[in-house]
């Protein structure tokens, strides 16, 4: 998971290490956004060691890449440890004239934050008005504590220990707060291969990449997915390596996404087909390769139909499970997609089919989708157009909401 870790100016800032380094232990991409004033108690050198990362504090480094809110963006969570009074003011008020406050401000992703300051700092009202305010904005609390404080000082604001703030965002990202949580799910994404000999195969297009933005969007969700992974793109599979709520099964031919549909999809609240499957393959696979031997004859290959994954899941259908269906088109002259992809659900018997419009230069490889969704009573109910995670946010949230309405 993408985790990012603000850290601001106290002296618990040194105990920030050990938070980042428990979770670079767990396998996350951890990226460290410190205050200039936290910078003099931790310097970007240990930051940088620990967390694997580069680290700027600064919203005019790496520009290009619009860092003030490409970090808030991909975060999968935000956490901010330790937090002082004055940055959770910042926050509170919206102030943006760092990294950590732009990287808050661009996040939709949870935000966990771990105060640490004196106890007259943490008592005062204009402290406490802040944590009202953040809280009602879905911001969390870590802490804090009672103990012993700078200087010599005891009582409540100390910064939670490093463990229990890890326990606390491990949990988060394992299990999340969110709509799906407790929910399992089955998605299929990428293309298939066909053998036709030793080196041969019939193959498609599909990238892969908006099946997996589908598993990434309902473990962000809270769901617990299992997701088939057919051929994709490179470095397609990355960010759903890094989820602990995904677990990839790499499958090669329709038969073998059969055979992992089968073992999967029949334990799930959800089950997604977004992989594209090839409907033929060879009748017979050649042990050996196939050569022409010299002659200039055209080679017939004879292909044989695979089996309907998605229809056979759909007739199959748990009780309560929602099976959603995916739909390539290309439609002909005087047909809509519309026309196409309710033509196509009731043929394959899913509850909702998401349908994308294809052609030599659209819908498979690029980053972009344009998805109509359509449900078991012939309506549209989700028209979405963006980039591939947006899709996949869409669709997932109508999918939410189709079972929360059962
Ligand atoms: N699908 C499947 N098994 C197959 C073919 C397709 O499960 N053998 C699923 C896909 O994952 C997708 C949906 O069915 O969710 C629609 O795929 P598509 O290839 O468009 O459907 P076809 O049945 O092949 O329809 P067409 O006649 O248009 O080729």
């Amino acid at each position: 998971m993408f985790v990012v870790v603000g850290v601001t100016g106290g002296i618990a800032a040194y105990k920030a290490v050990s938070l980042v380094r428990l979770l670079v232990k767990d396998g996350h991409d951890v990226h460290v956004v410190p205050t200039d004033d936290a910078l003099r108690f931790v310097g970007t050198p240990t930051w940088e060691a620990i967390s694997r990362n580069p680290v700027t504090t600064s919203v005019h480094d790496d520009v290009a890449q619009v860092r003030h809110v490409a970090l808030g963006q991909r975060a999968d969570l935000v956490v901010v440890a330790p937090a002082t009074a004055n940055t959770m003011a910042k926050m509170a008020a919206g102030l943006a004239d760092d990294l950590l406050g732009t990287t808050f401000l661009a996040t939709r992703a949870p935000v966990l934050i771990a105060p640490a300051m004196h106890t007259e700092m943490w008592a005062h009202p204009a402290t406490q008005a802040n944590v009202d305010v953040l809280t009602s904005r879905g911001v969390r609390m870590i802490g804090p504590v009672s103990g012993a404080l700078t200087g010599g000082d005891e009582g409540q604001g100390r910064m939670a220990e490093p463990e229990r703030i890890h326990e606390v965002v491990d949990r988060e990202l394992r299990h999340g707060s969110g709509e799906a949580a407790g929910q399992a799910w089955f998605v299929s994404a990428g293309g298939t291969h066909e053998p036709l000999d030793p080196v041969r195969f019939l193959g498609n297009r599909s990238s892969g990449r908006q099946g997996v933005e589908v598993a990434l969007a309902a473990a962000r969700c809270g769901a617990e997915v299992v997701l088939a992974a057919g051929h994709v793109a490179h470095g397609v599979l990355d960010a759903a390596e890094r989820d602990p709520r995904i677990r990839i099964v790499r499958v090669s031919t329709a038969d073998d996404l059969e055979r992992v549909a089968g073992e999967h999809a029949p334990s799930a609240d959800v089950v997604v087909m977004a992989a594209a499957v090839a409907d033929y393959r060879a009748a017979e696979v050649s042990d050996a390769k196939i050569t022409k031997d010299g002659a200039d004859a055209p080679l017939r290959l004879e292909l044989a139909q695979t089996p309907d994954i998605l229809a056979g899941l759909a007739a199959r259908r748990q009780p309560g499970q929602l099976v959603v269906g995916f739909a390539a088109e290309t439609p002909g002259p005087g047909e809509t997609l519309v026309e196409r992809a309710i033509a196509k659900r009731r043929r394959k018997g899913a509850d909702l089919l998401a349908a994308n419009e294809v052609g030599w230069d659209r819908g498979f490889e690029g980053g972009e989708n344009h998805l109509v969704v359509v449900d078991a009573r012939d309506r549209v109910v989700e028209e979405a157009e963006g980039a591939k995670r947006e899709t996949a946010e869409a669709l997932v949230r109508r999918i939410l909401a189709v079972r929360a309405a059962r």
